[in-house]
């Protein structure tokens, strides 16, 4: 066999076609061959891969698709952080943002008057990856997260074409490429079609859908999703001679293999503006969804000096276009009620597309809400839906009411619960009507259980809404208790309920007994007891006994003594004491010394615990850690410190962080979170600025308390 039709030759020849093809069609935008050659061409290099496993190349084609993860995702810790952007709404904002620039910069650019150039980039409305590459080969991707860390999404990332398996043209040791997965919105009408056809649920908006796509635990699913992916800027990089501009950066990642928008570089405030408008006037052509556009300094040595607050770079900003507005029939008011029988009117509406959605449905918040807008039933409504933000009835044509229409009365809540028919109240100052049928409403029940057995609380899978519907119109459960009596025969009548998913159900619920202190105080659903304050409470007292032994008006007392003195000692300058449970106020005590002075919550606290839901104890740390906020984004986080801080000495800042739970490193490295820098600030800023690491002034960081760790 000559070596020119062996299968490795062929093999290589093929992967180079796919290759290429996806390149053409998904960064080129032109194809030079018909889909189904490369369907033909893919099947061929599966079969001899199939017979020749040693041929088989990390980079191939065939490897798109890989084995599900068994356990979830593993955690990706960013090299670099992922930032958000700061938004501006209107044409002042932006300007704003250019002054502030221009008289940040204004020694290095030479004057306030310089104009700045810019590059003005689509801001994608998907969903934020980091893709790592080393030695030119995709190894990694992953979520954004919280920034820090995401989810390591590699194999689902794989799948999706337009993201090369490797970089064309390079030999860089570290590049990592960041940018937006989103579907076309041709490709998502095509799905939602197809789901409608068989019956199933369509998604709500291609965002959505991108992002489930991403979550899914078998990659071979999100591989039959059309994901796309936009590249729009770099994370880790080692050793590539990047160019010195934003807009040269996209056009190199461009020639690596990444599909890279059209971008512009325009000059000063009043280019950005023109190029808004351009966009705005654009935005309906394009096959994606935009929610605005980026405006970045063009000059990277630029962007380094601007520099970041918190989490977001001073030198970038998101130019937001208007919320969306389309009008539609008020159909009907229907009243929802919550977990806390809190009575929820909502506007039932004509479908209607709006900012890029289906719109059937819109809370209304609540009673005085509808009254201010005088909302009826039969109205025509003006509807507006921004980017994520929940579709919102922004006001009625009253003018297109028809005067004799007795069926168009002002709306009035309803006297007794729709579901269990309890006497309805709304308290003195309150703007909720809530139901007073507690846990014999079947709506808070059925409401408390599906809490309880949520990702972030007790986490059963497969407990969704229609099953706990059964469950509780069954009388099979009445509270989160009853969950750990069921067996596969109890469940046997349920409908749908094969054996196979019944025993599937009880597994579920019996892993679910493995839990933390913090989901089981959360899952009990005590008002205003969120995850974060779970979170503290389980911290501070570290056992459940610890926690009901709490005399409660104690610790308030004792609450506002440390806090007395901490006014003195702020006032004087010294350092503060421990305020025990802090960031918990007397709102929150007050309601779960409420929810555990009532005897039948104890009773589900108790038989939870009897029938084996359980989690590692801990010492109690409430009066030590982190004094000045549990919950503040300082805690854990790295911080040095470098130059001179207007206010603070360099001693009276470590010593402000280590009070907020944070670390005081004397050297920068990857394992910083943050530079504080202050004037004439040397080469710890310089190496944090080449590390690419946060960089903060005194205001930035002194603002870090007041923000909660999981922003
Ligand atoms: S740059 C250092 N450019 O917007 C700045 N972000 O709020 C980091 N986004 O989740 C972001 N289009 O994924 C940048 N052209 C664009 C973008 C973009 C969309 C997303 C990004 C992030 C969010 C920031």
């Amino acid at each position: 066999m000559s070596s020119d039709d062996s299968p490795r030759a062929r093999a290589q020849e093929l992967r180079r076609l796919l290759t290429r093809f996806n390149h053409e069609y998904y960064v080129l935008n032109r194809p030079s061959m018909p889909d189904s050659a490369y369907d033909r061409l893919f099947r061929e290099l599966e079969t001899i891969e199939q017979a020749h496993p040693e041929l088989t190349t990390p980079d191939s084609p065939t490897r798109r698709v890989g084995s599900p993860v068994a356990a979830g995702f593993a955690s990706v810790r960013h090299a670099v952080p992922m930032l958000s952007l700061n938004n501006a709404f209107d044409g002042a904002e932006v300007e704003a943002f250019d002054q502030r620039l221009r008289g940040l910069l204004s020694e290095v650019i030479g004057g306030t008057d310089t104009l700045l150039e810019y590059c003005v980039e689509l801001k994608y409305d998907g969903i934020a990856v980091n893709l790592r590459y080393e030695d030119g080969i995709f190894v990694q991707g992953a979520t954004r997260g919280d920034g820090s860390s995401g989810e390591d999404i590699t194999e689902n990332l794989r799948t999706i074409r337009a993201i090369p398996l490797r970089l064309i043209d390079t030999d860089t040791p570290v590049l990592e490429v960041r940018g937006e997965v989103l579907i076309f919105k041709a490709d998502f009408a095509r799905m939602n079609a197809e789901l409608d056809a068989a019956g199933e649920k369509p998604f709500v908006n291609p965002r959505n859908a991108a992002a489930g796509a991403l979550r899914q635990l078998d990659p071979a699913i999100t591989a039959r999703r059309p994901l796309r992916f936009f590249a729009y800027g770099i994370g880790q990089a080692e050793e590539l001679s990047l160019p010195d501009r934003q807009s040269l950066v996209l056009d190199r990642l461009r020639e690596l293999g990444f599909p890279v928008a059209s971008h512009s570089v325009v000059s000063g405030s009043s280019g950005l503006l023109a190029r808004y408008r351009q966009m705005q006037a654009e935005r309906a052509t394009l096959p994606f969804e935009i929610d605005g556009v980026v405006y970045k300094i063009d000059r990277l040595d630029l962007q380094r000096a601007a520099g970041y607050v918190a989490r977001a770079p001073r030198f970038a900003i998101a130019h937001k276009f208007p919320a969306e507005e389309a009008l539609t029939e008020l159909l009907d008011i229907e009243i929802q009620v919550g977990r806390t029988g809190a009575l929820t009117p909502v506007a039932r509406l004509k479908p209607v597309f709006v900012g890029g959605t289906t719109v059937s449905n819109a809370t209304l918040h609540n009673e005085d809400e509808i009254r201010r807008k005088d909302l009826r039933i039969g109205d025509t409504v003006v509807v507006r839906r921004a980017g994520d933000v929940i579709p919102e009835v922004v006001r009625a044509l009253t003018d297109r009411r028809a005067a004799s229409d007795a069926s168009q009365a002002p709306f009035a809540m309803p006297g007794h619960c729709p579901v269990c028919g309890a006497a309805v109240v709304r308290e003195e100052g309150e703007a909720v009507s809530r139901c007073q049928g507690g846990l014999t409403c079947r709506a808070q029940r059925e409401q408390a259980l599906l809490h309880f057995a949520q990702r972030r609380a007790l986490d059963i899978e497969g407990l969704g809404d229609k099953l706990v519907r059964q469950l509780v119109d069954g009388d099979l459960v009445h509270t989160p208790a009853d969950l750990y009596r069921l067996d596969a025969e109890s469940l046997a009548g349920l409908d749908r309920m094969g054996e196979k998913s019944a025993a599937k159900l009880v597994a579920a619920i019996e892993r679910s007994k493995k839990t933390t202190l913090a989901r089981f105080l959360y899952g009990l659903g005590i008002r205003h007891v969120g995850e974060e304050v779970a979170r503290v409470l389980a911290d501070g007292y570290g056992t459940l006994t610890a926690l009901l032994d709490e005399d409660w008006d104690a610790l308030l007392a004792r609450k506002q003594a440390a806090q007395k003195e901490n006014a003195k000692r702020r006032a004087r300058g010294e350092t503060l004491v421990p305020v025990p449970l802090e960031g918990i106020g007397p709102e929150i005590i007050a309601s779960i010394a409420a929810f555990l002075s009532e005897p039948t919550n104890r009773e589900v606290v108790d038989a939870l615990v009897a029938s084996g839901v359980a989690w590692p104890e801990s010492a109690p740390s409430a009066e030590h850690a982190d004094p000045e906020g549990i919950a503040s984004a300082i805690s854990g986080k790295t911080f040095v410190l470098t130059g001179t801080l207007p206010s603070l000495s360099r001693d009276e800042a470590a010593d402000w962080i280590r009070r907020h739970g944070g670390s005081v490193s004397s050297s920068v490295s990857k394992k910083t979170d943050y530079v504080v820098a202050g004037e004439a600030a040397g080469s710890k800023l310089e190496k944090a600025q080449a590390l690419g690491l946060a960089v903060l002034d005194e205001a930035a960081l002194l603002a870090m308390a007041d923000r909660s760790s999981d922003l």
